[in-house]
């Protein structure tokens, strides 16, 4: 191979210099500069890095799910300034990036979506009008932006606007809100969506500080990932500082009617007014909650934890905005039984947010490290059998997941190759990526465990992490090199299905429920007295191990017994919609699952509801249903419904 190669560049070498020669003997010396100045021409234009944008060099970016290059040239810092039209359903942007240095001669955005005005270079105080490319449009990733930049480029200004159907942006209508007087906003933009709303390097593993200027129409708040106000300001103009860096997917912004109110020195909520006493009780121990998840893995660095109560519209659970938690009003249910999301969110401080998933295929070291370190935290604070009731809930789910993709798919491994990073958002991360932790905390004691975990968030604090680099640091710290035990972990990482392990929950609560559900499905009608004092975890615990095959009359009676279709609950009234549409009591779950999905968009009750209702032959009642429903779901949500539609078709 050597030696053809060898040839062919003295082949090529000869040619060239007999090419030469018989120019200057032709045309002498001018012709000669002319033909030399145009091979450097050509050479300076075209063998820049970065250039080739086939799909063979698009596979060798740092980051599958980004365009963006930071490895060529990366902005360190980003200064915002943002005014929401809620008329045009827009934000009119500019953002400054500034450059580290020194970098390469092209920086390279994602954007999905945006409309592009106009882009500056500055270089000491110098600033030029600058053009840029754009690459070819991903339906999934959107398509990069490329701005060359020289050596002395140290500023890039980009004026843009985002599109009325950006995918992060939901704008909400006053009749949509709680106090129905002013719009709500508010942004999502973990996995890959914000670059639909703030051109960016959008990956994982690239991280910036930022500044925002936000103008938002007078008598609203703004509150953003970042340094918050507690009081509304009169001329609309908010400002923010993110001192930290951060990756992309953490920046947030809400705009809207909502007041703040303190919890402790270090903690409190937001919320529109009709919502926020009630937030307020709700989240009564989240100061709490913050302490405990120091004591257990180390300092907070991120100054305050506050957490914002977002429309029922907010298409996820919660969401781990530094500083300032975006939270859906669906955990409100007045009993504190679901604040298991906060310590969820609060540990994604240090599990995500503080060392983060390298890509998203990394995706399960950020979800199941905080899953894991979200058990600790209600351990600690609630006693181990309430941490293992919750535990055995969320195994249960991980049972189920495994049966539906089935045990052999490459889906169920915890290092994901997805094509979309939203593919990773299942069970899988969450629950076996926990599991697999609980699996080294039997093996290796909670001790060592808890030393070693604590070293990991210490000792890559505010970087990136893939799961090769955690299976280095792991074996090292933990297993001693021992390489039977490595073996053990690749098969936790990299196989299908479950290693045989099944973790030891003990939830005696639960046994008072089973013989509660034995008698109902041996057709007695159990006292109500032996219900007395159940939490959500009970009512789940019970509904999920009623038959399908339950006659109707019994389903009828349960509801009427314990209003499961009229509950406020919505964890319990989604598994009983579930459960309904899946047993012979379908078309009398009909109802309940109308008005459910209409005044509530989070993605994991409503699209489930959807893709049960057009399984078990109601697909024209859920079409219409969505028809109707559709303006008041976030975009995110509003797709992942539609794919399903497309799906079943
Ligand atoms: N970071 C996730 C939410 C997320 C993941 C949004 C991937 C977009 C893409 C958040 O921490 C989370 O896991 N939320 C859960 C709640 C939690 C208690 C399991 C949710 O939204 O249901
Ligand atoms: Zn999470």
């Amino acid at each position: 191979m050597l030696n053809i190669l060898t040839i062919i560049s003295h082949n090529l070498a000869f040619n060239f210099q007999k090419l030469t020669s018989m120019f200057i003997n032709r045309f002498g010396l001018i012709l000669k500069i002319t033909f030399y100045l145009l091979i450097v021409t050509f050479l300076f234009f075209e063998c820049k890095p970065g250039k080739d944008y086939s799909p063979q060099a698009l596979g060798q970016r740092p980051d599958p799910h980004s365009f963006s290059r930071p490895d060529i040239t990366a902005a360190k810092h980003l200064n915002l300034n943002l005014k929401l039209n809620f008329e045009k359903k827009i934000i009119e942007g500019r953002v400054d990036f500034t450059l580290s240095l020194p970098h390469g001669n092209e920086f390279i955005l994602d954007n999905l979506g945006l409309q592009i005005d106009s882009v500056f270079v500055s270089a000491g105080g110098q600033k030029n009008t600058a053009k840029f490319a754009n690459g070819i449009t991903d339906s999934i990733l959107g398509q990069p932006m490329i701005i060359p930049v020289d050596k002395q480029t140290d500023l890039v200004t980009v004026y843009y606007k985002t599109s009325p159907e950006a995918l992060a942006l939901q704008w909400m209508d006053p009749e949509l809100t709680a106090s129905k007087k002013l719009p709500f906003f508010f942004t999502q933009s973990q996995s890959i969506f914000a670059r639909s709303w703030v051109p960016c390097q959008d990956g994982p593993g690239i991280r910036f500080t930022y500044d925002a200027t936000v103008e938002v129409p007078v008598g609203m708040m703004a509150a953003m990932s970042a340094r918050n106000p507690t009081e509304k300001q009169s001329s609309g103009i908010y400002q923010f500082k993110m001192d930290i860096p951060i990756p992309a997917y953490l920046m947030a912004l809400a705009a809207g009617d909502f007041a703040f109110k303190p919890i402790g020195p270090r903690t409190g909520v937001y919320a529109e007014p009709g919502v926020l006493e009630r937030a307020h009780y709700e989240f009564a121990d989240l100061e709490k909650m913050l302490i405990t998840a120091e004591e257990l893995y180390g300092h907070y660095p991120w100054g305050r934890y506050d957490v914002i109560v977002l429309p029922s519209s907010f298409p996820f659970g919660g969401m781990e905005n530094p500083m300032l938690t975006f939270a859906t009003p669906t955990i409100l249910v007045g009993d504190r039984s679901l604040t298991s999301l906060l310590a969820h969110e609060l540990a994604h401080s240090w599990s995500g947010n503080l060392v983060t998933n390298s890509t998203w295929n990394d995706f399960w070291l950020n979800e199941g490290f905080t899953t894991y370190f979200e058990s600790r935290i209600m351990e600690q604070l609630y006693g181990k059998e309430y941490a293992d009731m919750l535990s055995l809930l969320g195994y249960q789910d991980l049972q189920k997941t495994l049966v539906d993709y089935g045990t052999d798919n490459p889906l169920t491994k915890l290092k994901g190759n997805y094509s979309n990073p939203e593919d990773g958002l299942s069970d899988i991360a969450y629950e076996k990526g926990k599991i697999f932790l609980r699996y080294l905390e039997e093996k290796y004691g909670r001790p060592a465990f808890d030393t070693f975990l604590k070293t990991y968030f210490h000792q890559f604090e505010f970087s990136s992490m893939t799961t090769e680099k955690f299976r280095d640091f792991l074996s090292v710290h933990l297993l001693n090199n021992d390489s039977s035990a490595i073996h053990d972990v690749d098969s936790w990482l990299y196989g299908t299905g479950m290693p045989a392990f099944m973790p030891s929950y003990q939830v005696n609560r639960f046994k008072a429920v089973d013989i509660f559900a034995d008698k109902w499905k041996s057709g007695q009608n159990p006292s109500k007295a032996m219900t007395t004092n159940w939490s959500t975890h009970e009512w789940l615990h019970f509904i999920r191990q009623l038959p399908v095959t339950m006659m109707s009359d019994s389903i009828k009676l349960i509801d009427e017994s314990y209003s499961f279709s009229k509950t406020a609950n919505a964890e319990i009234r989604f598994a009983w919609i579930q459960f309904g549409l899946e047993s012979g009591y379908r078309k009398n779950i009909i109802p309940s699952a109308t008005e459910f999905l209409l005044h509530t968009g989070r993605r994991k009750f409503v699209l489930p509801i959807y893709e049960n209702m057009i399984k078990v032959g109601f697909r024209k009642e859920a079409e219409e249903l969505y028809a109707q429903a559709k303006s008041s779901y976030h975009p995110i949500t509003r797709r992942s419904i539609e794919e399903a539609f497309e799906e079943a078709k």
